[in-house]
């Protein structure tokens, strides 16, 4: 299986700071100790079905079809993540090279459930994508966002700076020019130019 574990050493932050109370310091062993619990792979079709439950409990995810969810985990399985703890799907990061551009990864939906938030796991995930040698040659990340989901902005914008790398925003889907009405615009973030091989 191409899985990686999770270790506490791969952590961004530390929780060592004498500032936090002792629920603080409490709160972040747990989460210390659940991230090192975190298993990342490779998704397979077993998985579509579970990756649309957990679609259904992330708003504001479009959901799409069980269907589309097993393509994603089969055809789309070296460009997509799925993250499991004690056996149970709690991350899920669906993405595909671009078919005329083979150095950009298009990260089309990032999914954590509610227990998993807040422990770098959605960040950690598209790194570990990124890392795989079927991601060679990316140089740029795109994915698109609704102007208003604050937690996704603040995901793409904190990886670009982890990758040490330019961010472009664009509107890519227009409110009323691509969904007549019936959805946000999406905007489109370009993030790049990086090197894959320099990502730990
Ligand atoms: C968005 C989502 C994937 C983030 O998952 P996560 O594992 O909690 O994210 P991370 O812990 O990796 O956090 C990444 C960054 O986002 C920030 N962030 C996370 N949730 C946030 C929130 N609700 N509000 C503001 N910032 C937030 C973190 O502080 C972190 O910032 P940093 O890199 O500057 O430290 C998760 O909240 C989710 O599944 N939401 C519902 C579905 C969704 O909106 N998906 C994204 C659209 S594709």
């Amino acid at each position: 299986m191409n899985a990686t574990s999770v270790s506490a050493s791969q952590s961004a932050s530390s929780h060592d700071s004498s500032d936090e109370s002792p629920e603080e310091k409490v709160a972040a062993r747990q989460g210390e100790a659940c991230k090192s619990q975190v298993l990342l792979r490779k998704p397979a079709s077993e998985d579509g079905a579970e990756v649309h439950r957990l679609i259904s409990r992330c708003p504001p995810l479009d959901e799409n079809s069980i269907y589309c969810n097993l393509l994603q985990a089969t055809h789309f399985a070296d460009t997509s993540v799925a993250a499991e703890l004690d056996g149970q799907l709690v991350g899920f990061v669906s993405g595909y090279l671009i078919p005329a551009r083979a150095d950009t990864l298009f990260v089309w939906q990032v999914a954590v459930a509610e227990e998993g938030r807040g422990m770098g796991l959605a960040g950690r995930m598209i790194r570990d994508i990124l890392a795989r040698p079927h991601c060679q040659q990316v140089r740029y990340l795109e994915t698109t966002i609704t102007p208003d989901n604050k937690a996704s902005w603040a995901l793409f914008r904190g990886l670009a700076r982890r990758l040490d790398a330019g961010l472009e925003e664009s509107v890519m889907f227009d409110r009323e020019r691509h969904f007549k009405g019936a959805h946000d615009s999406e905007m489109l973030l370009r993030i790049g130019p990086f090197d894959t091989r320099a990502q730990g």
